[in-house]
């Protein structure tokens, strides 16, 4: 248990603060991304008066739909996907600033007509030119939308207008680095905001606050204290209907590169100089550019890359990964990964960081583990005790919150020690866990904060550490060879050598 103290600690990545009235133009609208997280995140800010009254949505795709249809698909969106539309005036409110405008993102018409038609927008709306642009395509367009933008003069002017770029931002080094080059000839990196929703999970962002406004930790946060680190996201779900994207992409791409990569510089990284966007994003790249995968010549010591088989999920049968809809039987996407990296620099030098991320895993679990060393001498020999190392445990989700695991002597006549743990539950604590990631995100982006936003060289950096393990697991593969996990089990074998080589276990969560 934790009691909440006077004076709550106001440490924000910025202050509360209002957007100036704009428009956020939507590329993708028709899609998924934008029924079920963009527009209920702008819906949420827009109830809890996060916004001014101007703001205006315009959402741009190929299909032919009216701006009474979108408003009804964006409706739908937000009672199926969301919590509701609470009252109906402020979805009237809402609604009135919803638009549609019918576009390809190859034709440099439909830009012309855009451009046109959120110029009207801005005498009838009050918007005073202030554009978002956000591209929720799939990644194939980037490059083409990005620079018809730029042709069509839409991003010249870096303070009203800002460019929102999902992930994944490339498929490899190479690839992001010429998309970058693309942007870079567009625009301002002070205008783009490549988003990865990990960064606006409220226990992510508690990473920087738990380690910087608490003097206990940091001391012991180094290479002295600290034996290993491991990085868990799990997921119970497959694949889903999302086969098309994840067999050109699997768990590297789609999870290690951005979202547990975020975690691990997070907790790696050097205390910044202030929590202004340059200097958080540039403690990042530096410990990213210290890192490297343990050992490249032997791959199976620090990278392991495996696929779901036919199981058990829950008392119902799970198919394996090449059985779901759209996969190729012969399919050696990895579906699983496990990483070992090291960081070479005066904090990290030699202490292992562990990764690992699954689909169809036992249990959804994201988390962070501080192991720490074990006492230098024990002095309570008796056979009977194992005394256990101390760990601190950053939930990311669920059960949001921290736990410390120490030694405490037993009660009674013998000198017994018992494992027990310390543990701080945001819902408990504060009545409430976190918002959707996504209204914190676009909330940034809106009023001009960076500071949740990959920077181009960060995502180059990122590329560049899983590189080696991307380049072997690309080239033609025998099916036979990818090691297989039954759904509804923890890792694979390989993984479990990864780790145990080493002389250390995964945590079983
Ligand atoms: C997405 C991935 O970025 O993150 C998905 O594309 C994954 O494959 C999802 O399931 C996990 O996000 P969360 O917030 O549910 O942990």
């Amino acid at each position: 248990m934790v009691t909440l103290l006077e004076n709550p600690l106001r440490v924000g990545l910025q202050q509360e603060r209002t957007p100036e009235p704009l428009i956020i133009v939507i590329f993708g609208a028709s899609g998924d991304l934008t029924q079920r997280k963009l527009v209920p995140a702008i819906y949420h800010l827009k109830r809890d008066r996060r916004l001014p009254p101007e703001i205006t949505i315009v959402g741009v795709a190929r299909r032919n739909w009216s701006h009474d249809y979108f408003r009804e698909q964006m409706r739908e969106g937000i009672e199926q996907f969301s919590d509701g539309i609470g009252s109906e005036e402020v979805w009237q409110d809402f609604a009135q600033g919803l638009f549609y405008c019918p576009g390809d993102m190859d034709n440099p018409e439909s830009y012309q007509k855009l451009k046109q038609f959120l110029s009207e927008l801005d005498g009838q709306r009050g918007t005073r030119g202030n554009r978002v642009f956000y591209l929720a395509v799939s990644p194939n367009f980037f490059p083409e939308a990005i620079r018809q933008l730029g042709t069509a003069q839409m991003l010249e002017d870096p303070i009203k207008t800002r460019l929102v770029i999902e992930k994944p931002f490339g498929r490899d080094l190479s690839s992001a680095r010429s998309l970058n080059r693309v942007v870079r000839q567009t625009c301002k990196e002070e205008q783009v905001y490549r988003i990865d929703h990990y960064l606006g999970k409220e226990t992510v962002q508690n990473l920087l606050v738990f380690r910087f406004a608490n003097a206990i930790f940091e001391p012991l946060w180094n290479r002295q204290f600290v034996d290993h680190v491991q990085i868990t996201v799990a997921e119970t779900v497959g694949v889903e209907d999302r086969a098309g994207y994840y067999e050109t992409s699997g768990a590297l791409r789609d999870m290690v590169q951005n979202h547990l990569m975020q975690l691990f510089c997070l907790t790696a990284m050097e205390p910044p100089n202030s929590l202004d966007a340059d200097s958080v994003r540039g403690e990042k790249v530096k410990v990213i550019q210290a890192t490297h995968l343990a050992d490249v010549r032997n791959l199976e010591y620090s990278a392991i890359r495996a696929q779901y088989a036919g199981g058990w999920m829950k008392g119902q049968p799970a198919a394996g990964y090449r059985q779901e809809p759209g996969v190729n039987p012969n399919s050696t996407t990895p579906t699983y990964v496990a990483m070992k990296f090291l960081i070479d620099n005066w904090r990290w030098q030699g202490v292992p960081f562990y990764l690992r991320t699954g689909k169809r895993l036992p249990k959804k679990v994201s988390e962070i583990a501080i192991q720490f060393r074990e006492v230098p001498y024990l002095l309570f020999q008796s056979a009977a005790q194992q005394v256990n190392a101390n760990v601190l445990i950053m939930r990311i989700q669920p059960n949001e919150g921290i736990a410390l695991r120490f030694e405490v002597k037993m009660p009674g006549l013998e000198v017994r020690s018992r494992t027990v743990e310390m543990d701080f539950r945001y819902g408990a604590a504060f009545g409430q866990t976190s918002g959707d990631a996504y209204d914190r995100l676009l909330l940034d982006c809106m009023i001009g904060d960076q500071t949740l936003f990959t920077r181009a060289d960060e995502v180059e950096e990122a590329w560049r550490v899983v590189t080696p393990a991307l380049t072997v697991w690309e080239a033609p593969t025998d099916p036979a060879k990818i090691p297989q996990y039954e759904a509804g089990t923890w890792e694979p074998a390989e993984a479990e050598h990864l780790i145990n080589r080493d002389g250390r276990r995964w945590r079983r969560l």
